[in-house]
């Protein structure tokens, strides 16, 4: 499994100071407002399990699912919610964190419609970011790191569902999308 991995990106460690950093402004900015956290599934889970435990404010936890890639690595523009958030959100203070933003068109979908919910204001926080490959403007108040135009998984992220469980993340092989 790890053999399918051509070179560690993040560290373990590198991670988690970046989390702490993360959740750390995070209880500044948001302290006295009612927060949601919302993860969106399935890659943000280990991140955002990883950062409320960081966070030392009040907060609530919810998750969304939507679909913006199928199984292959080339994202799809059509995004559907499959998962919806359990309750309302007017008047909340959300913080919507994601594994990575590549395009741009997943969170600037899911930003749009948690808007017209009347959520007292959106942020988002995401662990990767490839600026390079943006089609849809989006404000990022809160980010882990840049990375280059390449493929990752782990730490949450998949290919084809697999290498989620990697404690770090890794630019995967040509070899293992065949
Ligand atoms: P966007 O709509 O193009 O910004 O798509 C973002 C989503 O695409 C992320 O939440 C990931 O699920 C997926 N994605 C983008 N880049 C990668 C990658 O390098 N590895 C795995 N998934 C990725
Ligand atoms: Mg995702």
């Amino acid at each position: 499994m790890y053999n399918d991995v051509k070179e560690v990106l993040l560290s373990e460690e590198k991670i988690a100071d970046k989390v702490l950093e993360l959740a750390k402004q995070i209880s500044e900015d948001f302290a006295g407002k009612p927060l949601i956290v919302i993860g969106v599934l399935k890659g943000a889970n280990v991140f955002v399990a990883d950062l409320i435990r960081k966070i030392s404010i009040p907060l609530e936890l919810d998750f969304m699912a939507i679909s913006s890639y199928g199984t292959s690595t080339q994202s799809s523009g059509i995004v559907k919610i499959l998962k919806d958030l359990d309750k309302d959100i007017k008047g909340m203070y959300v913080l919507v964190v994601e594994d990575i933003i590549d395009t741009g068109l997943t969170l600037s979908y899911l930003t749009e419609n948690l808007r017209s919910r009347g959520a007292e204001a959106i942020e988002i926080c995401t662990l990767l970011d490839k600026p390079e490959r943006r089609k849809a403007h989006i404000d990022v108040k809160y980010k882990g790191f840049d990375i280059p135009d390449e493929f990752v998984v782990g730490y949450g992220i998949d290919y084809a569902e697999k290498y989620r469980h990697l404690p770090f993340v890794g630019i995967l092989k040509e070899e293992a999308y065949q």
